[in-house]
């Protein structure tokens, strides 16, 4: 460097710290001076565009008025940069000239569809998962996105509730350490990167234990159940530094979660110190009068803007009342400032202030749309979701060299239906833009291999005049393959099911190629876990596929022939029937439990029911072997600062390099509350090439050992503790135990 370079850098150095950049605190706080009250409550309100609607439409022939008028804040389900540039356009001829943020739900990809996030979670791959979601930022802000509404952390055990496929299943570790490399993939280095998006963890809270599984249901449950469980997700969050959190449709014990200032000031702003915004769910704050919690739109604003909820989408409740509001003296002037400080200090992070258009550039948004890599990614991430399920005398992986395939289903051939519910289909792409199960299958055989097709059936109907020809396809095969499962849309938002088995005659249908006698493989499509027990107990290899997004196709074939060896383990519990809902791995004993299926007098179990679920959480198979030994603890016991570390040795024992999620378990012996039979509290995923041994270890602390007490007080009790290392959480290879001293 020059002398004279030298000296310009050392002085605007200098100047920068004698003459310090004003603070973006001081800069909302100088906008918000400037701002009349109508101003403020414009940016507590979001409207949706109605390019599209996730929710009941308000006809408002108004908004591009009331844009220009500075009296709203942000919109939703606007798509690619000409339109979103558009609408910033108007925002700027308002008085303060106050750009709008653009929110949509990214929830699996945006124009790359990856695995739905159930699926995602069994991969238990967080860096594949913080990875999947850094994409969706990539091309969704690439295309005028600047705030996605996900990731959804709502703890779920009812698989009968459609929107299961959203999360990341029934476990608050597991849904916790998903939570944050979510969080982190979405926003990325940091917000203002101009591919950061914020993120939303949604639905605040408990939205996932709707009674009976039936979707914007109530929820009634003990508060400690709701610490445990249910919000340390959301926690996750936070501390991954998420930008927004919605709150929920639900009654949490009779108060609507969006009315609920427990929830919203005291734990979230309050005791865990969010600093960013709530929005309200769509038209949430207004439902608050369908709950019978308020009498009308005024009582909901004033309860909503109580409670802590900071922008209301849809209802216009708060752009309607907010102002008289404050004019009777329900609510003070300061309960609005706060609000509006925290949404226009986000829009300040997002660099909008800067350049209102920065995530509208048309070239950008070609490129980011059309980057191969991305599909690359995503067939990995679908590689890493599928779980095998069975695998009887090794059918599988199939061999390159077979002569004669039938692939048979009503889902072989189809496209949109792999992408799963909240797909995205972004205006003017490629709507081919993904790889059916038919193509992949194409795809991956030589010349050598003929592929046979039949439909057999639709996914639901009682029409079996297509069975004839799928048993004739079937005989022609060495083997056959079965795809099967539910329509993308039979799990999702308000998609609740009373019964999971298999719609239509889907069933049937495998009843009829089984009895040509040819070796089945069933791949079974959904969206949440079904109830299909004769394909369990009848069919010898099972993947379940879930919905695996644009490289379905690609990743099944991957898996079906051994280019990817299957490592995915369920995130969520499998139950042999309807009856056994909820059902999850992490109960308590009861005073009366039942040993087995025979151990039903005066126990814990059901007259015509197995205590079993079909699979367990933590389930899966591989290619290969694994082979688990040598548990070694460095103390027998524990001072309550202290540390002790487990290791295990755990050996590839089959033919295949493959990759093996080690589970840690833990329970608490005696418990002033009672504790669960085991808690999921730590998993490695290691990679091991055939014969190859690795020690994994782990490290416990009295974090892991804690509990929520009588008082709600967060402790670890002295006493005796399980520590187990399994393969799932019924599998447990390893067994140990220590003592936590006083
Ligand atoms: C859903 C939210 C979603 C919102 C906006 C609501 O119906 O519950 O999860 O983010 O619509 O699409």
């Amino acid at each position: 460097m020059s002398k004279k370079s030298v000296f310009i850098v050392s002085f605007l150095t200098f100047s920068v710290s004698i003459f310090p950049q004003k603070s973006i605190d001081q800069k909302v706080d100088a906008l918000l001076k400037k701002m009349t009250i109508e101003e403020k409550i414009g940016q507590m309100n979001q409207y949706n565009d109605d390019w599209t609607s996730t929710g009941p439409v308000t006809v408002d022939n108004e908004k591009a008025a009331q844009i220009r008028n500075g009296q709203v804040g942000s919109l939703l389900n606007c798509l690619g940069t000409a339109r979103v540039r558009s609408w910033q356009k108007m925002a700027m001829q308002s008085r303060l000239k106050i750009p709008l943020l653009f929110g949509q739900d990214v929830i699996h990809g945006f124009k790359t569809t990856f695995p739905i996030p159930l699926a995602e979670a069994a991969s238990w791959d967080l860096s594949a998962i913080e990875l999947s979601a850094r994409i969706a930022a990539i091309e969704a802000s690439a295309s005028g996105i600047n705030w996605t509404f996900a990731p959804m952390v709502d703890i779920a055990r009812d698989p009968r509730w459609g929107r299961v496929m959203e999360g990341a299943g029934e476990d608050p570790y597991l849904g916790s350490r998903i939570a944050y490399a979510r969080v982190k993939g979405f926003q990325g280095e940091k917000l203002g990167s101009v591919n950061s998006l914020m993120a939303c963890a949604k639905h605040f809270a408990a939205y996932g234990a709707a009674i009976g599984g039936r979707d914007y249901n109530s929820v009634d449950m003990s508060n400690r159940l709701l610490w445990e469980v249910y919000l340390p997700p959301f926690k996750a969050a936070v501390d991954a530094g998420v930008s927004t959190i919605m709150n929920s449709f639900n009654d949490l014990n009779g108060v609507p979660a969006t009315g609920n200032k427990y929830l919203q000031r005291d734990i979230l702003k309050g005791k865990w110190g969010f600093d960013g915004f709530v929005v309200s769910d769509w038209g949430s704050i207004g439902e608050m009068i369908n709950h019978g919690n308020v009498k009308d739109e005024y009582e909901a604003a004033l309860s909503a803007i109580t409670a802590g909820c900071d922008m209301d989408m849809e209802s216009r409740c708060y752009k309607n009342n907010l102002e008289q509001l404050v004019k009777d003296k329900k609510i003070d002037v300061s309960l609005i400032d706060d609000a509006v400080r925290r949404i226009l200090r986000k829009k300040f992070e997002l660099g909008l202030f800067d350049d209102p258009y920065r995530f509208c550039n048309a070239d950008r948004e070609k490129a980011a749309l059309n980057d191969p890599e991305h599909s690359k990614i995503a067939r990995q991430m679908a590689e890493k979701s599928i779980v095998l399920l069975k695998n009887e005398n090794q059918l599988l992986p199939l061999s390159k060299e077979l002569k004669t395939i039938a692939f048979i289903g009503p889902l072989v051939k189809s496209l949109k239906q792999n992408k799963g519910f909240w797909d995205i289909d972004v205006p003017n792409t490629d709507s081919t833009f993904i790889v059916s199960q038919w193509q992949g299958l194409q795809n991956k055989v030589g010349q050598s291999t003929k592929l046979l097709y039949a439909k057999g059936c639709e996914i639901e109907g009682n029409d079996q005049s297509g069975f004839a020809k799928a048993v004739e396809t079937a005989k022609q095969a060495d083997v056959v393959i079965l795809s099967i499962g539910e329509r993308r849309d039979m799990s999702g938002e308000a998609k609740s099911r009373s019964n999971i088995t298999l719609p239509g005659v889907q069933e049937e249908l495998v009843r009829a190629i089984m009895a040509t006698g040819k070796p089945v493989v069933v791949l079974i499509n959904a969206g949440r876990p079904l109830v299909f027990n004769y394909i369990t107990d009848s069919v010898p290899a099972i993947l379940y596929t879930w919905w695996l997004g644009s490289e379905a196709g690609n990743a099944i074939a991957d898996v079906l022939f051994g280019d990817y060896n299957p490592s995915a383990k369920l995130p969520i519990t499998f139950p042999r029937s309807v009856g056994q809902i909820p059902i999850y791995y992490s109960h308590f004993n009861t005073g009366r439990p039942a040993t087995n299926d025979e151990d039903r007098n005066y126990r814990s179990a059901y007259t015509d029911l197995s205590i079993y679920p079909n699979y367990e959480f933590g389930y899966g198979l591989s290619y290969t072997t694994y082979q688990y030994s040598d548990l070694k603890m460095t103390a027998k016991t524990m001072n309550v600062n202290g540390k002790i570390g487990v290791s295990a040795i755990i050996t590839n024992t089959g033919k295949y390099a493959g990759e093996e999620i080690v589970q840690l378990y833990i329970r608490d012996k005696v418990g002033s509350i009672v504790r669960p039979v085991k808690e999921l509290k730590d998993f490695i995923k290691i990679h091991l090439n055939a014969g190859e041994s690795k020690t994994v270890t782990f490290s416990i602390d009295k974090e892991k050992l804690s509990f929520y007490n009588q008082r709600l007080e967060w402790v670890a009790e002295p006493g005796e503790f399980d520590v187990m290392i399994g393969a799932s959480s019924a599998d447990i290879r390893l067994k140990d135990s220590f003592e936590l001293l006083n």
